[in-house]
């Protein structure tokens, strides 16, 4: 039994939608919650250097105590999360990967739509992915270039972020999708703009609450979990603005604490204040 934090990160606030789910099934534990808002968007980046900044931020929430390491963000797992285990074998750590199994599974039409950024379609684990679950169904992948900003920005619901929604879903409704991934942990904070567009016939799959459920199992498994009297302390920090990060973290999933700045030198990240 401990009460160290389990670590989680993303390139900004869209791993808060996995956070959110996390503290929802394990409410005993406390959380450490990176944003690399000084980087974001990962997603149209090589993915080696997605790789040095995964493996910085391992080393920083770590040193912060972190017992488990949750990588919040497709694009950082698909080009990272091989490599982290290497690097730190000693450490768990819990990746986000397109949901391509159970959608594969469900599908009635064959034709299964997968929205996620340009680096997650590259990556090895999404080739992976789809060579294993995906041989008898059709996948439609789309990036959706402007969607992490909307989010990022609090744009949930604006004209403009209807447009972006419409047209990089309309094609997909045209192949007859009836199971849409969502391949990118900002992309649940506009679910229910997705779900007017694309309508009920299309059963739409977050693998936040399964990601949550893995991460109570490894704890488990490792005698790591909080006990159930425990009390939870989360802590927030970004590369960029903390009052900022404070900000969106109250009014997309009710954060009420504060946010502390870490900042890239050399690349390593240090803790301010
Ligand atoms: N939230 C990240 C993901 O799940 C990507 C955002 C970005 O491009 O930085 O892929």
């Amino acid at each position: 039994m401990t009460l160290a934090p389990i670590g989680v990160f993303d390139s900004g606030i869209g791993g808060l939608s996995v956070w959110r789910e996390i503290v929802r099934q394990l409410p005993a534990e406390s959380t450490l919650y990176f944003a690399d808002q000084a980087h974001i968007p990962y997603g149209p980046r090589p993915l080696a250097e997605v790789q040095d900044f995964a493996r910085a931020i391992t080393r920083f929430l770590l040193e912060q105590g972190a017992k488990l390491i949750v990588v919040a963000c497709n694009t950082a797992s698909g080009a990272a999360l091989y490599a982290l285990r290497e690097s730190f074998p000693e450490v768990a750590f819990v990746g986000m990967e397109p949901a391509v199994k159970p959608a594969a599974e469900q599908t009635r039409t064959g034709n299964v739509g997968i929205i996620a950024t340009p680096a997650t379609f590259q990556g090895e684990l999404f080739r992976r992915l789809a060579q294993r679950f995906a041989a008898d169904v059709q996948l439609h992948t789309q990036t959706c270039p402007g969607l992490v900003a909307a989010v990022e920005t609090g744009a949930l619901d604006t004209p403009e972020t209807r447009t972006l929604l419409h047209r990089y879903l309309e094609p997909l409704l045209a192949q007859d999708i009836d199971e849409l991934v969502l391949g990118c942990t900002h992309y649940p904070f506009l679910r229910p703009a997705i779900e007017e567009i694309v309508g009920p016939a299309v059963t739409i799959i977050d693998p936040a609450p399964a990601v949550a459920r893995q991460v109570g199992r490894i704890l488990a498994r490792q005698r790591t979990l909080a006990p159930p009297t425990a009390r939870a302390a989360h802590r927030f920090y970004t590369s960029g603005d903390p009052a900022r990060l404070t900000q969106q973290a109250r009014e997309l999933v009710g954060y009420q604490g504060e946010s502390f700045q870490a900042r890239w030198q050399g690349g390593e990240l240090t803790l301010i204040n």
